[in-house]
């Protein structure tokens, strides 16, 4: 079996962008650039181990927001050109017989554009293969320079090309495969005269192909692949691009979304079929929904699970929360990091809920706020009840037994426990332990003065009289 590896370039500063941060960890598509590339390399059937990422401008930065992917790392210091951070890697894959060249700022590039550069290249055994595109608008690439017989005989840069040179519409997109008996010697006699004063990998196409070596092309099926990021502009092209796709992608699973152009879903994010997006949702992150869910207008979810048949109602804002079967949420309800919603409950609007498991079957429904709690099953939550769960230096646990009943506007100040059963009564202030069974009163109570309000009524009515008495005598005197 011939071995195959991967370089992906990852080392340029990224200039154009104007940013401290390298250029491979901006974000499009809910990913860093990089993890796109190595998403492709690790589609297209390569091992983390296969994969070598050459990283330069903040590579420590690069290597540490990268790491769960367990690929194998090179540095390229100074950053001297594509050709010299290729030459980098030559050690780690000593023993490799097809070296693919991948840029880490080419975000679109599919696994399966890696897998046909890959077999193209093993099936003829070419000294390279080349992915290229005509692109709709013109674009600041390589041109790909062809003899009377249509053979690639090198790649000119824009900066070094003639006039007529730019007028060619082929350009060259970035991914490579190469025989890697025949890239080795060539990186080693590339030079670096041009005006950047670089070593440019794509240098070696020409020398190859005057060493009589075959150099073959493979058109991107999906013009959109050759698409890089150079500066914000791009950045954010890509990004539609990348969440275009990923709604397309969905849809043929056979999710439903509306209005998909204001739906922003990232690239880490799985859907069950059925489930329906509404307008101006945003689905980030690790976020994992079932099937049959609906995820109402306006709503952010971020890291959350969700089981099938959750109901999210319009402009809900929820972060590492896991929902069960058949819950609703919102509208506009707050679940944070920890929250536990289990099956059938119910969280309406203006309810918070933070590290607290709300029981199967339990109702929280209007404004409340729920944290480092444990509700148990079939609990209802008034309106307007608090989890005072801080008491200025460390956070406490409130605990509610099932089939309690906490009545509206309830003070719960914890730690606290509340057993099965129980009830507290609407605006009680809670600080002691309510038994199983009990009922919890914490309100002064009420005071009644029979007649007091009509008395005051009248006696408002008799000065308004005598006042209106006074100014009348006042007048006829
Ligand atoms: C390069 C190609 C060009 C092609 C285009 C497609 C060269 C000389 N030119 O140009 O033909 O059309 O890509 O996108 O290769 N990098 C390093 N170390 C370096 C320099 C760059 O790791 O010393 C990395 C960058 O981080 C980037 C990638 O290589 O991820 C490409 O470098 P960039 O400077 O963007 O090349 P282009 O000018 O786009
Ligand atoms: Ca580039």
């Amino acid at each position: 079996m011939p071995k195959i590896g991967a370089v992906i370039l990852a080392a340029g500063k990224g200039t154009r962008l104007r940013s401290q941060l390298p250029k491979v960890l901006h974000e499009a598509g809910g990913r860093t650039l990089l993890e796109h590339v190595l998403q492709a390399a690790r589609g297209a059937g390569l091992d983390a181990f296969d994969i070598v990422v050459v990283a330069g401008y903040g590579a420590d930065r690069v290597r540490e927001r990268t790491e769960t992917w367990n690929a194998r790392w090179v540095r390229q210091e100074p950053q001297l050109g594509t050709g010299h951070a290729v030459s980098q890697a030559q050690p780690a894959l000593a023993g490799y017989d097809t070296i693919l060249v991948l840029h880490g700022d080419m975000p679109l590039l599919s696994a399966a554009t890696v897998r046909a550069l890959s077999t193209r290249q093993l099936e003829t055994n070419a000294a390279a293969v080349l992915a290229t595109a005509i692109p709709g608008q013109p674009l600041a690439y390589g041109r790909i320079l062809r003899d009377a017989a249509n053979r690639v005989m090198g790649i000119v840069e824009e900066k070094s090309a003639t006039p007529e040179q730019r007028a060619i519409r082929e350009l060259n997109a970035g991914f490579y495969a190469f025989r890697a008996a025949a890239l080795w010697p060539a990186l080693q006699k590339i030079g670096c005269d041009n005006p950047h004063r670089e070593y440019y990998l794509t240098d070696v196409i020409a020398l190859l192909a005057q060493a009589g070596e075959p150099v073959e092309t493979h058109a991107l099926s999906d013009p959109d692949e050759i698409m890089g990021v150079n500066d914000r502009r791009e950045l954010a092209v890509a990004d539609l691009r990348l969440r275009r796709r990923k709604r397309l992608e969905l849809m043929d699973a056979g999710v439903t979304i509306y209005h998909p152009d204001s739906v922003a879903i990232d690239d880490g994010v799985r859907i069950g079929c059925d489930t329906i997006i509404e307008p101006g949702a945003q689905i980030l992150g690790t976020c994992r929904i079932g099937d049959r869910c609906r995820i109402g207008a306006g709503s952010i979810l971020r890291d959350c699970d969700l089981e099938d048949e959750v109901q999210i109602f319009p402009y809900s804002h929820c972060v590492g929360a896991w929902v069960a079967r058949d819950a609703r949420i919102g509208p506009f309800a707050r679940l944070r990091e920890g929250a536990r919603v289990e099956t059938g409950a119910h969280v309406g609007n203006f309810v918070e809920l933070k590290k607290t498991r709300l029981g199967p079957g339990s109702k929280a429904n209007h404004l409340a706020y729920l944290g480092d709690s444990t509700i148990g099953t079939g609990v209802n939550i008034g309106a307007g009840t608090i989890t005072c769960n801080y008491d200025g230096q460390a956070k406490h646990p409130t605990e509610i037994g099932d089939g309690s009943f906490i009545g509206s506007n309830a003070t719960l100040v914890a730690p606290l426990k509340i057993g099965a059963d129980a009830y507290v009564g609407a605006g009680s202030v809670v600080t002691e332990t309510v038994e199983t069974g009990a009922l919890a009163l914490g309100r002064a109570r009420q005071v009644q003065k029979p007649g007091w309000a009509l008395q005051k009524r009248s006696a408002r009515v008799q000065a308004g009289e005598a006042k209106t008495a006074i100014r009348d005598a006042a007048g006829k005197s």
